[in-house]
């Protein structure tokens, strides 16, 4: 059953929404082509984007954040997305991933140790779930964590993580009983320069070239008990719900790219002229705008579904993986179109058609695949 939502955004959402509008407009656009040629990490917009509170917009004032809502929050990932997919993934992975457990399950100390400065981007964050065997089956794991007096000492690896080159502080997921399944792991705050925490080099990928991603091993790496994040035997559930915060964050980033790849094609359509008049007299051009924009709009719509019940404190599992898996394929298929639209010049590198072709495919892949989406929208409509 849809449960009721509002349409109108708040005056707070609109100016979030129109204050990274304008940055990103003015000071992510006009980089993104040579960002993303040049692969290089963009670490002056991420220090401005924790100065204007886009690194924690759903984290309290008094914890470091901007303190506003998890609508404005998808409403500031689309702009910055727009913009440019590497940068806006830097900073969902901070919000969604990082600020977003440690304001749920961290303790006091850990909020002033940790989430002040990561909310208000005097820090940077990256969350370690994923490894070389077992990405889908995310309890599977075989990175372990054994305690010894008031350490725990983690053995293993995890890869595809996205900041960990740049990171400082990482929330890792560990096995400390390895036969309990789901309930025999733990989440670790483990901060960078930590002996045995030993980030490798940066992953070559399709897409999202400036957001630095990595493999992370881990050699004896002790960890303070200290550093634990929530209760022993709670990191699995403390992981899929902050996923359900996190696909958020991707539908939002989905958008940014279609919205981009729309108004694109939209411009490039009245000025392009074929059999002497502009092809966007064509219908076979309008029939392919009118289905861009028409399931652009739904994704949003779906997005702002979910992060709405995200600030209802509602139990929003069914509603974001819905939001990742049709924003996600959405985002694909409009930048198909926009090359389609483009022509040749959709497949040349002087044209951002390309970029956005390769940025949306990944937002099909990380924080779970189209095909986990379906799982969970399905374990959820069954149950009914
Ligand atoms: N919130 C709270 N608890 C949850 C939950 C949620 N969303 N989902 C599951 N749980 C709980 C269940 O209730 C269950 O608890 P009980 O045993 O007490 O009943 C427990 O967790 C185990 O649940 P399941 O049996 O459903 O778990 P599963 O092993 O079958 O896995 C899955 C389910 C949906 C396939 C899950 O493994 C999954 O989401 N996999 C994809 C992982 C993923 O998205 N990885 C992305 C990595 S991060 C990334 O990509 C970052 C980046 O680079 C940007």
């Amino acid at each position: 059953m849809v449960r009721a939502m509002r349409f109108e955004l708040t005056e707070e959402q609109t100016l979030v929404q129109e204050m990274a509008r304008t940055f990103a407009e003015r000071e992510v656009a006009p980089r993104a082509r040579a960002l993303d040629k040049e692969g290089s990490w963009p670490s002056d917009l991420v220090a401005k984007m924790g100065e204007l509170g886009l690194l924690g917009v759903a984290v309290p004032s008094e914890l470091g954040g901007a303190g506003a809502d998890n609508v404005s929050y998808a409403l500031a990932m689309e702009e910055i997305a727009r913009a440019c997919a590497s940068t806006s993934v830097i900073m969902s992975v901070n919000n969604s991933l990082v600020c977003d457990p440690l304001l749920k399950y961290g303790n006091d100390d850990q909020k002033a140790r940790f989430l002040a400065p990561l909310a208000a981007g005097e820090k940077l964050g990256c969350f370690g779930l994923t490894e070389p065997a077992s990405g889908s089956d995310a309890s599977s794991m075989d990175t372990v964590a054994e305690e010894d007096g008031d350490h725990w000492v983690i053995n293993g690896s995890k890869n595809w993580i996205t900041n960990g080159p740049h990171a400082d502080v990482m929330i890792v997921f560990a096995a400390h009983d390895r036969g309990a399944g789901s309930k025999g792991t733990t989440a670790f705050l483990v901060e960078k320069g930590t002996p045995g925490f030993n980030p490798q080099p940066r992953d070559h990928k399709l897409g999202i070239h400036a957001a630095h991603s990595c493999t992370v091993f881990f050699e004896g790496c002790r960890v303070p008990k200290a550093n634990q994040l929530g209760d022993k035997g709670m990191g699995f559930k403390i992981a899929m719900s902050t996923l359900d915060g996190g696909r958020v964050g991707i539908a939002a980033q989905a958008l940014g790219i279609a919205r981009a790849a729309l108004e694109e094609a939209v411009a490039y359509a009245k000025e392009r002229k074929a059999f002497g008049e502009p092809i966007a007299n064509k219908q076979a051009i309008q029939f392919m705008l009118a289905d861009m924009a028409m399931e652009l709009d739904a994704a949003r719509l779906l997005t702002l579904r979910a992060a709405t019940l995200k600030d209802k404190g509602v139990r929003h599992s069914k509603e974001s993986a819905m939001a990742k898996l049709m924003a996600s394929e959405v985002a694909t298929k409009v930048a198909h179109k926009n090359i389609q639209i483009h022509g040749g010049y959709g497949y040349s590198t002087e044209y951002d058609a390309e970029r956005h072709y390769r940025d949306a495919r990944i937002t099909e892949i990380y924080e779970g695949t189209s095909e986990i989406q379906r799982i969970v929208i399905a374990a959820n409509v069954l149950k009914g």
